[in-house]
């Protein structure tokens, strides 16, 4: 048996001309928890090329969904981002990752803090319930240089508010925080700035986050996710696994290429 799937590609969306985003068929036996990735690719002269991609869909979700940078001279990226509908992908069968509930103990706020496609795992974290019977507020902080990079801003702004399954739990809980670094934005600054900031706490209405109460989920950038474990263990955060859960958590796989 194969370590993949073959599912077929559904509907494309270009956000910019360095972003996309692609649902396809589900196999019913493939099994994921929010927060986590599978690898994802291409057949490439006969050999899968693939590589990680979180889920951006929820679990429930007949379809998968995946976020994809492209990168015009990058081997997976670079064809990926020619797919069309009725064209075949692969999915590795076997989820994972660190982005899950059970690897944080429990607490009242929840930071989810990304940066460019580092977003896609809270595009499924914001849609479990489980989220939200967790903690009081769930802050998602989407970190980018430019406007167009904001992918998903409408449907997390009017679409997710009305859903059927969680849009209650949404409309009374999700602070969504869109923020654009090299471009006018009601919102600027990186997400290490806004964290680090008494105010920016203060204009969500929120207490500022510390680790006796608070849980933090971090998807992006190498640079970002290094600044914030410093930031966040200079506060007394603590890095949680399966094995030890504990009050902040980084996804380190990421796609560049
Ligand atoms: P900036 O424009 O100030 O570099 P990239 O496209 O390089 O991955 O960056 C995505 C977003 O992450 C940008 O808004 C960028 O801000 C921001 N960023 C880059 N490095 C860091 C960092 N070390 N800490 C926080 N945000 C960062």
């Amino acid at each position: 048996m194969s370590n993949q799937y073959v599912e077929k590609v559904l509907s494309v969306h270009h956000w910019n001309d360095t972003l996309f985003s692609f649902r396809t068929t589900r196999n019913p036996a493939f099994r994921f928890e929010a927060g986590q990735f599978a690898m994802i690719g291409l057949m490439v002269e006969g050999r899968p090329l693939l590589r990680a991609y979180s889920m951006a869909c929820a679990p429930y979700d007949e379809e998968l969904e995946f976020l994809s940078i492209k990168v015009q001279n990058g081997p997976l990226t670079s064809r990926l981002q020619k797919i069309v509908p009725g064209d075949e992908v692969l999915i590795g069968r076997k989820a994972t990752g660190t982005l899950l509930h059970d690897n944080l103990v429990p607490g009242r706020n929840l930071y989810f803090l990304s940066t460019g496609t580092g977003l896609a795992p809270f595009m499924s974290l914001i849609r479990d319930p489980a989220t939200y019977e967790r903690f009081e507020k769930v802050v998602l902080v989407h970190g980018v240089r430019l406007v167009s990079e904001l992918a998903y801003e409408h449907f997390i702004r009017e679409e997710l508010p009305a859903d059927e399954l969680i849009g209650e739990m949404v409309a009374a809980q999700l602070i969504y925080h869109p923020t654009v670094t090299r471009e006018e934005y009601p919102n600027r600054g990186r997400v290490t700035e806004l964290f680090g900031s008494d105010d920016w706490f203060a204009s969500l209405g929120l207490p500022v986050a510390d680790a006796a109460h608070d849980r933090v989920m971090l998807c992006g950038s190498p640079a970002m996710l290094a600044d914030m474990k410093v930031m966040l263990e200079g506060k007394g955060f603590v890095e949680g696994s399966s094995s030890t859960p504990a009050t902040y958590v980084v996804e380190r796989a990421f796609v560049e290429k």
